[in-house]
């Protein structure tokens, strides 16, 4: 018996999906299809499929071509799929040409001419809204959060808008827009969500006349250093019927999601001790932040990590000189302790280090964007490694669920919600610098 196998997503199941599997089935009397996981796509930077797994699983069975399928969950898989049931040919389109030759080592490998004119991501973009995206800055380098949001189909950069009319020309020129305008209430009227990227005093007055003119925002975090006025974007945002989100990616991105998991699943056991440390150059080595943005990031993560229920906070030796700055903060809850420590000017590293009674979690440098984290049991003398992809800086993925939540018109963010920016900002006011 001769059998084939073929991989694909088959989003949005189409004519060009219903044709390959036929011609790959033709190809011998038994067909293996590979369906990829939603992990798997989204790893591999396929954000926008539509359909869940079950139903593209449903999809391919229902062509009555596939005698068996399977889910491809990880690169590399192909190998052990191959090996595995035994199969004679890979099939694939054309699209793929060259890329699966080094299999010819374990069976044939046959790439089909693709069917023309159709494909998933064309069906997504008909049946999409596209929304246009602006940027309010004040930066010309390190913005490199402008870039990341290419990245998320259904976005299109429409427009810039800065007071200084050389940096806004600079940047539509690097990224090849039309559109730079000089007033900001017509910049509005030319986008859907705004991202405003400029400096802390000024982002209440951007974010504020966006709301009112009816567009989703992001903004960089802290959206102001009054609890009062967050608080009034945020009614005002929900006033408008539109989406308010703080600019913290990690909140988004799978692998802290996951650290939130095995902390709460008491992997480690009871949390002692949290250590969180920033280098201002590392996070500013991405992007413009403020040592109030630092620390914002800082609260924000280990609230998220503890709750909001510490006994005392006390911010300590927040000095500025000469350009150096050592802050810290600690958390004091019932049985447990959060540290952060924030620098400027010296030579640190940025770690992430969660103590528990029964092990410790280590994020290694720059935990903010890690995809990386470790878990080592004292007891065991056991260490297991955790490991998600990870592209651009973040913010792609914090895009990627502005965009569901749009679509969904679910206006409270479940990873950070307005409540959570504001007790964020209650701590943060308390610092001086
Ligand atoms: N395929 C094809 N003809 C098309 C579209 C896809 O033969 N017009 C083939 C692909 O070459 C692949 C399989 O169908 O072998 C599954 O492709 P998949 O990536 O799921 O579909 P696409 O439409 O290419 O999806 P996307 O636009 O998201 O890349």
């Amino acid at each position: 018996m001769k059998k084939v196998i073929t991989y694909g997503t088959f989003d949005l199941f189409h004519k060009g999906h219903y044709n390959i599997l036929k011609r790959a089935k033709a190809l011998g009397d038994y067909l293996i299809v590979g369906v990829t996981g939603e992990n798997y796509d989204a790893e591999r930077g396929k954000l926008s499929v539509q359909d869940s797994l079950a139903t593209r699983i449903e999809n391919v069975k229902k062509t009555g071509f596939a005698d068996e399928i399977l889910v491809e969950e990880y690169d590399g898989q192909k190998i052990n799929d191959i090996i595995k049931t035994k199969a004679d040919v890979l099939v694939l389109g054309l699209d793929w040409k060259g890329k699966f030759d080094h299999l010819k080592k374990y069976c044939d490998v046959v790439y089909l001419e693709r069917t023309k004119d159709i494909s998933s991501t064309q069906l997504r973009q008909e049946n999409n809204r596209i929304y246009n995206y602006g940027i309010v800055t004040d930066y010309i380098l390190n913005n490199d959060f402008i870039f990341d949001a290419e990245y998320v189909s259904g976005i299109h950069i429409e427009s810039i808008f800065s007071e200084n009319k050389e940096i806004s020309s600079a940047i539509c020129q690097r990224l090849h827009i039309d559109r730079t305008c000089v007033d900001y209430n017509q910049f509005l009227e030319t986008v859907d969500i705004v991202y405003v990227n400029c400096e802390t005093n000024k982002r209440f007055h951007y974010i504020k006349q966006a709301l009112l003119q009816g567009k989703h925002v992001v903004s960089d975090s802290p959206m102001s250093l009054s609890p009062h006025e967050v608080k009034e974007l945020y009614d005002l945002a929900e006033q408008q019927n539109v989406i308010l989100l703080d600019n913290i990616p990690t909140v988004y991105v799978r692998t802290f999601n996951q650290l939130l998991n095995v902390v709460k699943g008491e992997v480690i056991g009871d949390i002692i001790r949290v250590n969180c440390s920033m280098s201002l150059e590392e996070l500013s080595h991405d992007y413009s932040h403020s040592v109030y943005d630092a620390f914002y990031y800082i609260i924000c993560i280990l609230m998220k990590i503890f709750g909001e229920n510490y006994k005392n906070v006390f911010i300590k030796n927040v000095d500025y000189q000469n350009d150096i700055v050592y802050g810290r903060i600690e958390f004091e809850y019932e049985h447990s302790i959060g540290y952060g420590e924030l620098t400027k000017g010296i030579d640190h590293t940025s770690l992430m280090e969660i103590i528990g009674t029964k092990g410790r979690i280590t994020v290694p440098q720059d935990w903010w964007k890690s995809a990386y984290f470790e878990a080592t049991l004292y007891k065991e003398n056991y260490t297991r490694r955790y490991c998600t992809n990870f592209e651009g800086n973040g913010f792609r993925y914090l895009i990627q669920v502005m965009l569901q939540m749009i679509k969904e018109n679910q206006l409270q963010s479940q990873r950070l919600s307005a409540h959570d920016s504001v007790c964020i900002i209650e701590i943060l006011k308390n610092i001086h610098i």
